[in-house]
């Protein structure tokens, strides 16, 4: 068990990539804080981790508004004392052409996946034990160019360049900030059910598979754990070599 008497807390839990990664650390031993807007899917994933015998806590919480953070994270220096690992990994992809994106598409996007890094981070500093690890899940989208999704693309690209800051301000209390950039994962979010959109997408990856949340949780549990205790302000790619070409 690699995290045995660890905390840790995963945000978007309720679904995809945030489940797998919540249940992968708690299969290491890692008590787990698991929140997501999606309430009822989130105490679906509350029982499967009970079953695993460590100890979990649920809460609701929208990752773009500051008082919801707030009370995150009061909730789980209440019900467990302090945090050593924080996973961002609340995030949305809505595919729209450039010229037809909103202003108020653009904001959402920016403030899920970035403002929430800022928010989490920020707070949870506040909590977190000196040896912590803060990992984001950035995207393949933050390397090269995705069709429909340049506020996408550069909400995760500005991940990469926050956590690079980040993690030089925290390196005196030996907390490290690094990124996992997933490629193409098969998610609740990234379903398509198009077949033949299927076979397009792992033609183009070397590993000649769609990627699974248990590929990402690996990365992560690697990044939460000792393993990875000289490793600060990275971005690690899990694609199946995808970005090689
Ligand atoms: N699936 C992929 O191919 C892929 C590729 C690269 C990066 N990613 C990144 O991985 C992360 C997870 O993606 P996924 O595919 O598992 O998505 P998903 O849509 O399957 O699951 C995302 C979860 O986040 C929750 N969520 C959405 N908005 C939220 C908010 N404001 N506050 C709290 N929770 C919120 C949803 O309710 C859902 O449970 C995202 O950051 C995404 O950008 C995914």
């Amino acid at each position: 068990m690699l995290l045995k008497s660890k905390i840790a807390l995963v945000t978007g839990a309720s679904k995809g990539i945030g489940r797998g990664i919540a249940l992968a650390l708690a299969k290491q031993g890692c008590s787990v804080v698991i929140s997501d807007i999606d309430d009822a899917a989130l105490k679906n994933v509350e029982a499967e981790i009970t079953l695993l015998g460590v100890k979990v806590l649920a809460v609701k919480c929208d990752v773009s508004q500051k008082d919801q953070v707030d009370n995150m994270i009061n909730k789980t220096k209440e019900f467990f004392g302090g945090l050593d690992i924080l996973v961002n990994n609340a995030g949305i992809y809505p595919f729209k052409s450039f010229t037809e994106i909103t202003e108020n598409d653009w904001d959402r996007v920016l403030s899920v996946n970035l403002k929430s890094v800022f928010l989490c981070s920020q707070k949870s500093l506040e909590i977190m034990s000196n040896g912590g690890s803060i990992i984001n899940i950035s995207s393949i989208a933050s390397l090269v160019g995705f069709n429909s999704l340049t506020h996408y693309c550069a909400s995760k690209g500005a991940v990469n360049s926050m956590i690079r800051a980040l993690a030089l301000e925290v390196a005196d209390r030996k907390i490290r900030v690094n990124a996992v950039a997933p490629g193409s994962i098969e998610t609740p979010g990234a379903n398509n059910p198009d077949e033949n959109i299927k076979k397009q997408t792992i033609s183009m990856i070397p590993l000649a598979r769609m990627g699974q949340a248990e590929d990402i949780a690996g990365a992560v549990v690697f990044l939460a754990s000792d393993l990875s205790s000289y490793i600060t302000g990275q971005v690690i790619v899990v694609d199946g070599g995808w970005t090689l070409r």
